[in-house]
């Protein structure tokens, strides 16, 4: 009997999400979401436990069925090796995640001044701004130590724009002419993010990597009837706000 194709889409938590609305534009396949909310946030952790919980993320997911994965969390997707993932049984056909669709797809303007904005995992790794740089971009980072965790947390939308302009400053000192969105929780605070850039007079672009898994997905061709079903480690507040939002 041939298995029908599932896409399963993993995240640390609630970041995932907005893959997932990139990718339900370009396919009806049956997707099954994962966000690992009881051990968010992962961008503050060490390699070797980022590690063990991509092993762990990929484990459930099987065991749902899931024929092809799409690793929605960057700080998951800068560790995901090759050898990784064939100690998962993983083929790397039926595999996306964040670096490696922008790597293949995102076309960029040489000399731009591209500044990426992630958790500390996804910086201290350089993945993407070494992506960038072969690329021809001049590249900068900046490691938001809390924001994934204040989104997963649900905090104000004070607290959160308080955060946000760090990185905000940072662009308009480097020069910035556009920012990459390096972790997927920050496009669920989109909003704050063009409110602080008005506030501070920064006049870039935002960009979503998600786009580029969405592509890759697109080009997986594979058909369902639009199934959706969500799990989670740990139902938060902030993962069935979500599941609310996104389904
Ligand atoms: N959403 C994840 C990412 O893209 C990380 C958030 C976390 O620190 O768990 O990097």
């Amino acid at each position: 009997m041939v298995q029908e194709p599932v896409i399963g889409i993993f995240d640390s938590g609630v970041g995932g999400f907005t893959v997932y609305k990139k990718i339900k534009e370009v396919t009806s396949a049956n997707c099954i979401y994962y966000g690992d909310c009881l051990n968010a946030p992962y961008g503050n952790k060490e390699e070797s436990e980022i590690r063990e919980l991509i092993k762990e993320d990929i484990l459930f997911l099987e065991e749902k069925g899931v024929t092809h994965f799409v690793n929605a969390c960057n700080s998951m997707s800068v560790l995901t090796t090759d050898a990784l993932l064939k100690e998962s049984h993983i083929s790397t056909d039926r595999y996306t995640d964040m670096i490696r669709a922008f790597d293949k797809h995102a076309v960029c303007t040489p000399d731009e001044i591209i500044l990426v904005i992630a958790t500390t995992a996804t910086i201290r790794s350089g993945v993407y701004q070494d992506v960038l740089m072969k690329k021809g971009v001049n590249a900068f980072g900046y490691a938001y130590t809390d924001l994934a965790v204040a989104i997963e947390n649900n905090r104000t939308r004070e607290e959160l724009l308080a955060i946000v302009e760090g990185g905000m400053v940072y662009a308009k000192e480097v020069g910035a002419t556009s920012i990459i969105y390096g972790c997927t929780h920050y496009p669920l605070i989109h909003g704050l993010f063009l409110e602080a850039k008005e506030k501070l007079g920064w006049t870039g672009e935002f960009i979503d990597p998600a786009i580029y898994v969405a592509e890759e997905v697109r080009q997986w061709g594979i058909t369902g009837e639009h199934g959706f079903c969500p799990y989670s480690s740990k139902d938060t507040p902030a993962f069935i706000k979500n599941v609310i939002k996104f389904v």
